[in-house]
């Protein structure tokens, strides 16, 4: 009874293998019905590069690129038509508004309206957002600081615990590449200053609580690298009460300017 069952569990086996090759195929067949809704503001020669650029890798992929081109002169709302056209057409899958925009345009104003399923630049604040938070994923991650990291992982150069350093802190690179770093595990250097936010239960049989709160680095070990560390009590713990009291008095502030 047990051979036969086995024998029935082989054939459901084989035939769902079967199935996932013959969806895979599909998948392929269904390749050039992926668009890529590119919006390009104005003239500029090294923007009408990249994306003839990315037109031609997606040609050579199978992906359709096809590019709203408007004048330098456009207005914010008509760029955010395009956008709100592109974000509710189910046979767009990705948007891509080419960065720089005319400087008469607000760029988060525009950012801000890309679908986050559809920001295949990782640009929208609530991707970037995911990109700096321990535990997240974003849907999407800034692609020339994600192209940088892929080149490391490529040729062998391992980050965890390597000095980094980004220079330059633009929302394009400098900004989510100093993030992706940060994520894999890129470290610290001789002579930094320590801002140490830790505060970790551990058991002391002499508090009457039963426990004590210890930091996240080792005080005396720290001290021989870092150039200052903070103390605690009476480091961190009260400037973010500080910068609470300060953040409740601004929207205060707000509502009676
Ligand atoms: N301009 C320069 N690099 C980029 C990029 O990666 N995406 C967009 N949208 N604009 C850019």
């Amino acid at each position: 009874c047990l051979h036969r069952r086995s024998k029935k569990i082989l054939a459901l086996l084989w035939e769902c293998i079967g199935c996932c090759r013959i969806l895979h195929e599909l998948l392929w067949l269904f390749r050039p019905l992926l668009r890529l809704g590119v919006i390009l503001v104005g003239d500029k020669k090294d923007s009408a590069t990249y994306v003839r650029n990315k037109k031609t890798a997606c040609d050579s992929v199978g992906i359709n690129s096809f590019e709203a081109h408007l004048p330098e002169d456009s207005s914010e709302e008509e760029v955010l038509k395009f956008i709100s056209g592109f974000n509710d057409d189910p046979t767009v899958h990705g948007i891509l508004v080419q960065l720089p925009l005319p400087s008469h345009m607000k760029e988060q104003n525009i950012l801000n309206a890309v679908r986050i399923e559809k920001d295949v630049d990782g640009f929208h604040p609530l991707n970037i957002g995911h990109l700096a938070m321990r535990g997240r994923d974003p849907l999407f991650v800034p692609c020339t600081p994600k192209g940088c990291i892929e080149l490391l992982h490529r040729y062998g150069v391992s980050i965890k615990g390597k000095k980094a350093v980004v220079i330059g802190w633009s929302n394009i690179v400098g900004m989510p590449a100093a993030l992706l770093l940060q994520r894999e595990d890129a470290t610290i250097k001789p002579g930094v200053v320590i801002i140490d936010v830790g505060i970790n239960p551990v058991e002391d049989a002499k508090s009457s609580r039963g426990y004590r709160l210890v930091r996240d680095v080792c005080y005396e070990e720290a001290c021989k690298i870092a150039s200052a560390v903070t103390p605690i009590p009476g480091g961190v713990g009260p400037m973010t009460i500080a910068m609470h009291l300060l953040n409740t008095l601004s929207p205060a502030r707000r509502m009676h300017d």
